[in-house]
């Protein structure tokens, strides 16, 4: 098998979503749609773009909409052929391209996004593979890369584990893990510290990770031993901080935008965004916003 090549993501799925809630009552976060497709499929189609075929779900109670979303609807597509909706069947067969495959794992319990991580080590196995949280939404700049498929770019010149980070106000460090690095590539910095959600004047900068990783299958050694980091959870980031031990682990400031899907703030932000970049919408929408907002541009 080669090595370096990055087959395989992680999707950690199990979370309550308490911060939507009342939606997430019944379903999950990450079926609430952006526009008119769910945030896991967003997620979905950037590991596709990446060249990862396998996509491995770490799921929890009431997240069957997922399961369904990335399965076959027989019976709606017997009937978008019956009534010759061409477009539409295909747009509901291409959710999954051919080729790819999902798999579901179930998170027993609840014990951070370490130990969700860990849960996949047996359908992962011995190679390196990506970590997607997709309330994370990542948009590249017009015309550019997605984001993950920079990261399996770079993978494959460095063959070093990633953390795609942004610049964050101090403020805000208690939302994030953060790194303190040292300068590496161009848009790279060698991780000499990385810790979860420090206070502000604990940081050791303001450069946040955001919900990308791809690592090294070391880190599940790791992660095995891992005890109940920050809000008594396993986390990824005190494992990773071990990892940094054993090998060089790479903080990437990607090129693109993300929106924090899961604050109310940043999803209205990635809706207003995507409609009005949405090619069947979008003109309209931006229209209507200029007419009723007296803006259609400036957005985030
Ligand atoms: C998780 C990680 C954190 C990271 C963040 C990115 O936190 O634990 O290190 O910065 O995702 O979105 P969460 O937002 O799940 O609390």
């Amino acid at each position: 098998m080669d090595e370096k090549r990055v087959r395989k993501a992680v999707f950690p799925v199990a979370g309550l979503g308490t911060r939507f809630l009342p939606v997430t009552k019944a379903q999950p976060k990450e079926m609430l749609p952006v526009v008119d497709k769910p945030l896991i499929q967003y997620a979905v189609e950037e590991a596709v773009a990446a060249g990862i075929t396998e996509m491995v779900f770490v799921t929890g109670r009431s997240k069957r909409a997922i399961e369904d979303h990335f399965d076959v609807n027989y019976e709606l597509e017997a009937d978008l052929e019956a009534k010759g909706k061409t477009e539409l069947l295909e747009m509901v067969r291409a959710v999954l391209p051919p080729g790819v495959r999902c798999i579901y794992l179930r998170q027993g319990q609840a014990l951070g996004l370490g130990h969700a991580v860990l849960c996949a080590q047996p359908v992962v196995g011995n190679e390196p593979f990506a970590v997607i949280l997709a309330d994370d939404l990542m948009r590249p700049v017009a015309g550019g890369t997605a984001v993950m498929a920079q990261m399996t770019h770079l993978f494959g010149q460095h063959h070093a584990s990633l953390v795609a980070v942004q610049e964050v106000p101090r403020t805000e460090t208690r939302a994030y893990g953060i790194v303190g690095g040292t300068p590496w590539g161009e848009r790279t910095e060698r991780i000499r510290t990385i810790i979860e959600k420090p206070e502000p004047e604990d940081a050791p900068s303001t450069l946040a990770v955001v919900g990308r990783y791809l690592l090294t299958p070391r880190i599940f050694q790791h992660l095995a031993r891992q005890t109940p980091g920050k809000g008594g959870e396993i986390q990824l980031t005190d494992a990773i901080a071990r990892l940094l031990d054993d090998e060089p682990v790479l903080a990437y400031r990607f090129e693109g935008k993300r929106y924090d899907c899961g604050s109310k703030l940043g999803y209205l932000q990635a809706t207003v965004a995507l409609g009005r970049d949405h090619a069947e919408i979008g003109p309209e929408f931006r229209a209507w916003l200029e007419s009723n907002l007296g803006t259609s541009e400036g957005g985030q």
